[in-house]
């Protein structure tokens, strides 16, 4: 079968780990039968470079059309200054909104062979985290009206929500426990904002239809607490776009390294986009330094969401298990090896390479 998938290198290492990540995704193809056909594309700074705008609307189109969409990642300080409407992460809100992808899925899986890398006590991490957040990615706060005062000494920025917005979150959450540990922990700060009442709301009103799954609530502020506190109580959190933004960070930290989370943002019909969580690391842009392993990770949810193609998932996803077995580390996550193995350093080209022979074994 063959798959048309819209490629978005974007800036900084977002070239290096989309290139390794299609290689991997050559490779499932390889083994099991599928062609990938990628069409590249521009946005963000390199967008701006080229065009002036951070999302042309052909990238648009072209998103649009394809099956899926893999993105790397977009920013760096080039273009810092620009003003709002004109900077590379407009690209990004650009696409979630252009592509109606509002679901945004973040799994904060901590595997076991990166434990060591893990900030916190053995004693609180326990048995490890496995956390799937589900972020609300095309409404709330990032999407509302903003603007500021004619004399430019006031701003504002505006949180709206409205109930279908939040169901269509609340059920995919729902349906998500019921294929886990069965426990939705909606995240909202219900005891200041409105929007966060109606989040109560409507998951109230949709529980019946989910008996077998615990639902509670959390304000924001405890949960970001209660993360490091005691992670092991969370198994789906579904919470509005800008708390999902913070809230995965931090669960990041606590896998290890932010250069190992993969995302989905799905929407109801249409290509899925998906991206590593970590940024544009203009630092080691183009050093041979970035972990790749997030964007493969990604393409693994790409193969599972968008093309149902859950073996060949499964095989990227034991794939990179293997190769971190062995001992094989990218800088972000170097002296994790556990036993008597040692790190073995690798390089981003490295590491993919690693993986695609993993991927033809595993
Ligand atoms: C993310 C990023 C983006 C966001 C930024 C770069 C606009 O932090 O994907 O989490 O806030 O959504
Ligand atoms: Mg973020």
């Amino acid at each position: 079968m063959k798959y048309n998938i819209a490629l978005i290198p974007g800036d900084g290492i977002g070239p290096d780990i989309v290139r390794e990540a299609c290689r991997a995704l050559d490779a499932v193809g390889l083994r099991f039968g599928h062609a990938f056909v990628y069409t590249e594309v521009l946005a963000g700074g390199a967008a701006i470079d080229s065009t002036g705008h951070p999302l042309p609307e052909e990238t648009l189109e072209t998103c649009k059309k394809a099956d899926a969409v893999l993105l790397g990642a977009v920013g760096g300080p080039k273009w810092d200054t620009l003003p709002g409407s004109l900077r590379p992460e407009k690209a990004l809100l650009g696409l979630r909104g252009g592509m109606q992808v509002y679901a945004n899925l973040r799994p904060a899986l901590m595997l076991k062979q990166l434990a060591d890398a893990c900030p916190l006590k053995p004693e609180v991490i326990g048995d490890g985290l496995d956390i799937l957040i589900i972020r609300e990615l095309t409404g709330g706060i990032y999407f509302g009206d903003r603007g500021r005062s004619d004399d430019n000494r006031s701003a504002w920025d505006t949180e709206a929500y409205s109930w279908d917005e939040i169901a269509r979150i609340i059920k995919i959450g729902f349906e998500s426990a019921l294929k886990r540990k069965k426990r939705l922990c909606v995240v909202d700060k219900a005891n200041i904002l409105e929007t966060s009442r109606l989040w109560r709301e409507v998951a109230e009103s949709m529980k019946h239809n989910y008996p077998e799954v615990v639902l509670s609530y959390m304000y924001v502020d405890n949960a970001a607490m209660q993360l490091v506190r005691n992670p092991g109580q969370f198994d789906v959190i579904a919470t509005s776009n800008m708390f999902g933004d913070i809230l995965s960070d931090e669960a990041s930290q606590i896998t290890g390294s932010i250069g190992m989370l993969a995302s989905a943002s799905l929407g109801d019909s249409g290509p899925g986009l998906y991206e590593p969580i970590h940024g544009s690391a203009p630092d080691i842009a183009g050093q041979d330094k970035a972990n790749p392993l997030a964007t493969i990770l990604s393409c693994a949810m790409m193969l599972r969401y968008s093309f149902n193609l859950e073996k060949e998932a499964w095989t990227i996803e034991r794939a990179v298990e293997r190769v971190l077995d062995d001992g094989w580390r990218t800088g972000d996550i170097a002296g994790t090896s556990v036993g008597s193995l040692g790190d073995k350093l690798v390089g981003t080209t490295k590491m993919g390479d690693l993986i695609v022979d993993a991927i033809g074994k595993v």
